[in-house]
């Protein structure tokens, strides 16, 4: 049985099968409906969440079957006081497979160890987020053509962003790839994501504060909000979460056919304006969420054909 709990647990050539099962769902949905018919998903969110959760319902309800779960931790046992193992021992004799969001880091791990269906981290606390990272995977490459040599800009809360920290991890893993990271200082990816992934695999980056600096050079970007839920005080949000607006005078300094990616809710970080421009990626990466989703599910239930 196979779960996804880091962005890892899948080799590239697997990523490579699953986004092209993906890109066929999108060229034709309809020939998936009935996938999965019988077979039910438990969407166990313990973290608010809108996009991931739906984008999950959507595409077990778009392969014929069904859903069932919760949608924050007051309305499960969690809040009497059930650990993580036992929900997922329970939930495990009433569905196929599981969907989790937790603020713990780790917790859908701890969860997959006891779990008799596979579990699919749906973000955990500041850590990962494996699903975001193959919907911008799928949306890189439809845009590029390919996951190789390509100027990755990461722009925002690079710190608390786990989508940030779970796709420079696969990003990695590709050649030809280089990081342009743009955060306030204080904001900087973890120390762990420069010792123990891009320094040992010497990938080339670079940690600067400008945008309009390293906007000519990018072939991506990734926009990200400031993650005020995971501040220890509001004045420092309130200090940092206008860092970085997208405009049109700053995309005036891009290329011509760069993609902005943005994992969404947007907050302010990137003006309406933008998305009238055509490289403006972020919606159609919402729509994506679902193809990839889709792929995953029949991937872990050995329902590929
Ligand atoms: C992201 C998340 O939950 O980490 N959202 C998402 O899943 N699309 C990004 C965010 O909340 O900023």
């Amino acid at each position: 049985m196979r779960h996804l709990i880091d962005p890892l647990d899948f080799s590239v050539e697997e990523i490579d099968a699953l986004l092209y099962l993906a890109d066929q769902i999108a060229e034709n949905p309809t020939a998936f409906q009935n996938v999965c018919a019988h077979k039910k998903l438990a969407t166990l969110f313990y973290e608010p969440s809108t996009r991931t959760r739906l984008s999950f319902e959507a595409a077990m309800l778009n392969l014929g079957g069904s859903v069932l779960g919760f949608s924050s931790a007051d309305s499960s046992s969690a809040a009497k006081g059930e650990s993580v193992a036992d929900t997922i021992r329970v939930i495990s004799s009433y569905a196929d497979i599981a969907a989790m969001r937790h603020p713990k880091e780790g917790a859908p791990l701890r969860a997959a160890r006891y779990s008799r269906i596979p579990v699919i981290n749906a973000g955990d606390g500041g850590h990962q987020h494996p699903t975001q990272t193959l919907t911008d995977l799928m949306t890189i490459r439809r845009r590029m053509g390919s996951l190789s040599d390509l100027t990755i800009g990461l722009c925002g809360d690079l710190k608390f962003g786990r989508t940030v920290h779970s796709l420079i991890k696969s990003l990695s893993r590709y050649p030809g790839i280089r990081f342009i990271l743009i955060s306030p200082e204080e904001l900087r990816v973890p120390d762990y994501v420069i010792s123990e992934v891009l320094e040992p695999k010497k990938i080339p980056y670079e940690q600067v504060t400008s945008l309009e600096n390293a906007m000519p050079l990018l072939d991506i970007l990734y926009m990200t909000r400031v993650q005020r839920e995971r501040f220890f005080n509001e004045e420092d949000y309130i200090r940092l979460k206008d860092a970085y607006i997208l405009t049109e005078k700053k995309m005036a300094l891009a290329k011509p056919n760069m993609a902005v990616l943005h994992p969404l809710p947007r907050v302010n970080e990137i003006v309406l304006e933008v998305d009238d421009d055509p490289r403006a990626a972020y919606f159609e990466q919402a729509q994506n969420g679902v193809y990839v989703r889709m792929a995953l599910i029949m991937t872990l239930l050995g329902l590929t054909k």
